[in-house]
């Protein structure tokens, strides 16, 4: 029978006892991980999120009621116990703080029994995620997911504290606002009040922390959460959250640098680790060039190397045929010490390759021997073979893999492949964090499928002065003063000094293929307020969700989130999203017209 808590005052977190508590008596409340009825005593362990400590109950200690209690104590009963705080008599468990400590019972109450749950509720859990997330209240009782919260925790509190001391305004932006162009799709939510009209969830605060640069508070910073919807990933989620800022008055380097005083501070605080300033610039260009990625991991090699020149007109019409395309390369990588591969694995990589709209993959594995096995070696004179093996600096032992295509595509394959190589030799090693600024990205990207030019990042990018004057003639290789801080192959966030002046702004409109009219229309609010006195302004976001899971070496951001959605952007506990009822539509003046036939 699940009893009150009157009359009793928790004094400590379990795990927050400690040997200076030797002698004392404590009152502790908590969740039954595990109970040991050995006859005339019982030993509980007891939990609460700072962790487990031991109590035992023995006849004789605690009346008899009491102690016939804990004999039929549960896993997840709440209980509360008061006790003795003593050493541990039997054998000390290394694996808990407490594992010195034991407190000898004197009263029990059960303040609540609980059915035997799901799945154990216990570190590294091996129950598949779904079923975690379907009853995730009880898996957020587990220690490893409690860990990551509360690192989550400490990292925004800090944050705060930094951007407080930095002389940054925390200020909140709308959730309801308007729909706009470019970027991920929007969630719209109905205007009842509008019938036919919608607001759109915010994808980010940017335009507003435009206007609040507009409006003097010349350092704004907000703990954000924004939406998109977007094709989910280990590293999206439908909703998540930034650190978002803006600054005025500043150009790019002052952003760069207040951020990494500000990643140092919370790598520092949070971790212990030391993360050297400043930290690493690339330009985006020789990111692609040498890594094939925008967003490199630098914890080791494997550099793409270009190759082109020297096989452009081999006997290979893979390579030659590439190396005619504009814009096309042939460029490898040397996976070093992997030359035994079995072919049967290289299929697989080829495969890969293929994932990554590569028509194929060619290699030469050399073996310890100096045997070469090549996949084109009847194209390529013996010489040929070894003039390429030199310039990729080829061993005994190595192998060499090739792409050929236009460049987007062999940066996005080698780029992957290097990243799945490194994995699968297990050179990730998530407690090295290697830092980088990619900076001085594109301004525009050609989308095929618009048929126009898109901006990089998004309208309001400033473009770099000196590459301006090419914005007519060559739009594409006109470069952004845009940055993206990266971590260990992953977009930790990213941002751009704005354009603040007119006639670059209309101008951007144009070259991204809006009339003067529907940029207006889109825009209104923002393309006025800077009627008014716009100062230079720079700001920056970071994905707090991958940040903290970078920090906790989490798989997905899923792990960092108390309550996250799964991949068709569900929420397996909550069942949402849900149909709701005619009445709800009526009043908002929607009809459905298809429904999945799942949900009907
Ligand atoms: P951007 O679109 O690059 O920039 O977003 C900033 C950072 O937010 C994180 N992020 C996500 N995290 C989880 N799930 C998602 N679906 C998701 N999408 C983005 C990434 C990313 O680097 N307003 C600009 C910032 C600026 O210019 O100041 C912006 O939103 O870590
Ligand atoms: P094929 O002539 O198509 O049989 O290809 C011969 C070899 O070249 C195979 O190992 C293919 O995987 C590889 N290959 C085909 N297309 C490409 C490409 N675009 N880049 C690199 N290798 C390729």
């Amino acid at each position: 029978m699940a009893e009150s808590m009157q009359g009793l005052k928790r004094t400590h977190r379990c795990a927050e006892v400690t040997a200076k508590d030797i002698g004392k008596s404590v009152t502790l409340m908590g969740w039954v991980q595990k109970a040991r009825n050995k006859g005339g005593i019982v030993f509980v362990d007891l939990r609460d999120r700072s962790g487990i400590i031991q109590i035992i109950f023995e006849d004789g200690d605690i009346n008899e009621e009491c102690f016939e209690t804990a004999g039929k104590l549960h896993a997840e009963y709440v209980i509360a116990v008061q006790g003795v705080v003593e050493e541990r008599r039997g054998a000390v468990n290394e694996n808990l703080t407490t594992g010195a400590l034991e407190v000898r019972a004197y009263m029990l109450r059960v303040l609540a029994e609980a059915e035997t749950p799901p799945f154990p509720v216990e570190e590294n859990s091996r129950t598949k995620e779904e079923l975690r997330l379907k009853y995730r209240y009880l898996d957020l009782r587990r220690p490893d997911i409690t860990a990551n919260l509360m690192l989550r925790s400490k990292v925004t509190m800090l944050t705060r504290e930094f951007m407080a001391k930095e002389g940054f305004l925390e200020i909140e932006t709308p959730m309801l606002g308007k729909s706009t162009p470019e970027g991920a799709r929007d969630y719209l939510v109905p205007s009842r009040v509008h019938p036919g009209s919608f607001y759109a969830l915010p994808q980010s605060p940017q335009l507003f922390k435009q206007l609040l640069m507009c409006s003097g508070y010349d350092r704004y910073f907000q703990i954000a959460r924004c939406f998109r919807d977007e094709d989910l990933r280990a590293d999206r989620q439908p909703e998540f959250t930034q650190i978002d800022m803006e600054l005025s008055f500043v150009d790019q380097e002052d952003v760069m640098d207040v951020n990494e005083r500000l990643l140092a501070y919370l790598f520092k605080e949070c971790l212990g680790v030391d993360v050297p300033l400043p930290i690493q610039r690339m330009p985006w260009q020789e990111a692609m060039d040498r890594f094939g990625s925008d967003k490199p991991d630098l914890r080791f090699g494997m550099e793409l190397k270009d190759v082109t020149e020297l096989v452009k007109d081999c006997g290979f019409s893979v390579f030659s045929n590439a190396a005619a395309l504009p814009d096309g390369t042939v460029r490898g990588i040397n996976a070093e010490g992997m030359g035994n591969m079995p072919r049967k694995k290289i299929d697989k990589l080829v495969e890969f390759a293929k994932g990554y709209e590569a028509k194929g993959l060619a290699y030469i594995a050399i073996g310890e021997d100096g045997t070469i096995k090549s996949s084109f070696a009847k194209f390529f004179t013996e010489e040929e073979t070894a003039g390429l093996i030199r310039a990729m600096d080829g061993k005994n032992g190595d192998l060499l893999l090739f792409a050929a295509d236009r460049k987007k595509i062999v940066w996005n394959v080698l780029g992957a492949l290097r990243c799945e190589l490194a994995e699968e030799q297990g050179l990730l090693d998530k407690k090295d964090f290697r830092f980088l600024w990619v900076t001085d990205f594109p301004l525009l990207e050609w989308s095929d499928e618009e048929n126009r030019f898109t901006a990089m990042h998004h309208p309001f990018t400033m473009p770099k002065e000196e590459d301006w004057d090419r914005i007519d003639t060559d739009p594409g290789s006109v470069r952004a003063k845009a940055y993206d801080i990266v971590l260990n192959g992953v977009e930790l966030g990213g941002g751009s000094v704005r354009i603040h002046q007119n006639d670059i702004q209309e101008k951007m409109f144009e070259v991204l293929g809006f009339t003067k009219e529907q940029a207006w229309e889109q825009f209104s609010f923002l393309l006025e307020a800077f009627k008014y006195g716009v100062p230079p302004h720079a700001g920056l976001a970071y994905g707090l969700d991958r940040l903290v899971m970078l920090m906790t070496g989490a798989d997905t951001i899923r792990d960092v989130i108390a309550f996250p959605k799964v991949k068709d952007a569900s929420c397996l506990m909550t069942s949402a999203p849900g149909i709701v009822s005619e009445a709800q539509l009526k009043e908002l003046g929607i009809e459905v017209t298809d429904t999945k036939e799942s949900e009907q």
